[in-house]
């Protein structure tokens, strides 16, 4: 059987950890083609050399199956792996890879994982492909013997599947898309605050519905909100994974990135991202930036900010974007308050959406959030949290801070939860107190609620 590899790492093959699972499923599983192609290390020459471009095409035509190698960056594909993407629906080359089988293979630290895989097995199927659901491995997870199992079954699976030509049942629907034009409309001149700071982040084209958005955002928020083009920006280019800011918090690349970050995001005190969306995300300038970010690792340094969002696009059929791009910010401790797209009937409707959105970021800088977690943004936290303390010595700048701000809140530490377990373990010793707590489980449970609902005051 013929396979292509689109491996999607930036760092090429050899030291891609993705890589390591196609290189042992080809000596485990022998008399295959493996043709590989680096097309996120290699993106420049694709984008620019429409022979080469050609070349991977003719020969995802002529195979059997599509693997796609990938590190999962930033709950979703590297920004690379995402152009490549692009491309292939900009100059129309769906065609090449229809009627395919495919999978995926995602090392990751298993942080969304699955909207990474959610998203390539929705592009498949964009594509015309037959896509068969992925694998999802840690990192160093080659190296035990269950894995090595698992993955050389999951692949004698997949290539059963495709001999025997199996149908394979679709995970999505087709997106269907057909925009509104959106005109902001005329809004009276208001005398703007300026005592907190909104910043708008875009990606907006001149003429786009989304820089409507952004009118009407500037115009019915109470606040000055200062508005930012990410394509203005010098970022000399997306990250490369060598993980050198992972042992100094700095990038290699010397461009705005760095200051950007000082002077403008850290200072808000909320940020809207406005962006348009390219087939089931953003554009690959947005996941450049996102990308790009990852020099503060995973360090929550935008606590307490507000979020909002504007989406030019068709949001409601992609909900695997949203929870994808709203938790990276409710892990990084921001209140997401709520996104509004112009997928409306009217423009009356989208403004009032844009106008909700801006009144609830103006509540918010005047009288307060809405602090609160989800399971999202709490089970990132622990395994993050984890990941972290295991590899200190190398992501140590995210080991100074989660030591520093108290986020290493692992339960065998001693605090008032450790406690109460003791108490507890004290109590089951004794038939008497066992057979109490037992009973008034339910009771001891509700009580500090309880309390707290009877010091209630107006
Ligand atoms: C910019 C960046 C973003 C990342 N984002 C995530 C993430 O969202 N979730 C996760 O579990 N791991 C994330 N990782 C870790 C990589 O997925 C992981 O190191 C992967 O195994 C690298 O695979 P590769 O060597 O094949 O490129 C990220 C790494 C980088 C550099």
């Amino acid at each position: 059987m013929k396979f292509v590899v689109l491996n999607g790492s930036p760092k090429g093959n050899e030291l891609s950890a993705t890589m390591q699972f196609i290189y042992y499923l080809q000596k485990v599983v022998p008399g295959h083609d493996f043709e590989i192609f680096t097309v996120s290390k290699d993106i420049k020459r694709i984008e620019n050399d429409h022979a080469y471009f050609n070349q991977i095409l003719r020969s995802i035509r002529k195979c059997d199956a599509v693997l796609w190698s990938m590190p999962v960056f930033i709950l979703l594909v590297p920004s690379q792996q995402k152009r490549f993407i692009e491309l292939v629906f900009e100059k129309n080359k769906q065609k090449s890879f229809a009627g395919k089988y495919s999978t995926a293979f995602f090392t990751s630290a298993m942080v969304f994982d699955h909207t990474a895989h959610n998203y390539i097995h929705g592009i498949s199927e964009d594509l015309g492909m037959k896509f068969i659901k992925g694998f999802s491995a840690l990192t160093q997870a080659l190296e035990k013997k269950e894995c090595q199992d698992s993955v050389k079954n999951f692949f004698l699976h997949f290539i059963a599947s495709v001999e025997n030509r199996e149908q394979i049942p679709k995970a999505y629907f087709p997106i269907s898309w057909k925009p509104v034009p959106y005109k902001a409309p005329a809004m009276k001149k208001q005398k703007k605050k300026r005592d907190k700071k909104i910043l708008l982040l875009t990606d907006h084209e001149p003429g786009s519905n989304l820089e409507q958005m952004v009118k009407t955002y500037q115009a019915s928020s109470r606040y000055a909100a200062e508005v930012q083009n990410i394509r203005d920006l010098n970022i000399k280019g997306p990250c490369l994974d060598c993980l050198k800011c992972a042992f100094t918090g700095v990038c290699v690349y010397v461009d705005e990135m760095r200051a950007f970050y000082d002077e403008k995001i850290l200072p808000a005190d909320a940020i809207v991202f406005a962006g348009t969306l390219v087939d089931r995300y953003l554009s690959s300038t947005w996941k450049k930036f996102l990308d790009r970010s990852f020099f503060n690792g995973h360090r929550p340094i935008l606590n307490g900010k507000y979020a909002a969002m504007l989406f030019s696009g068709p949001l409601r059929q992609i909900p695997n974007f949203l929870q994808a791009f709203e938790s990276q910010f409710s892990y990084a401790q921001m209140e997401v308050v709520g996104s509004a797209t112009d997928e409306e009937k009217t423009n009356t409707t989208t403004t009032g959406s844009i106008k909700h959105i801006a009144a609830s970021i103006d509540r918010r800088l005047e009288i307060g959030g809405v602090r609160q977690q989800n399971f999202l943004a709490r089970g990132t936290h622990l395994v993050l949290r984890d990941t972290i303390f295991r590899a200190s010595p190398i992501l140590n700048e995210d080991h100074r801070y989660f030591k520093k701000e108290g986020l290493y809140d692992f339960p065998q530490n001693w605090n008032r939860d450790k406690a109460m377990k003791m108490m507890l373990q004290a109590f089951m010793l004794f038939p008497f107190t066992r057979e109490m707590i037992k009973r008034d489980i339910l009771k001891f449970m509700v009580m500090p609620a309880q309390k707290a609902v009877e010091k209630a005051r107006p």
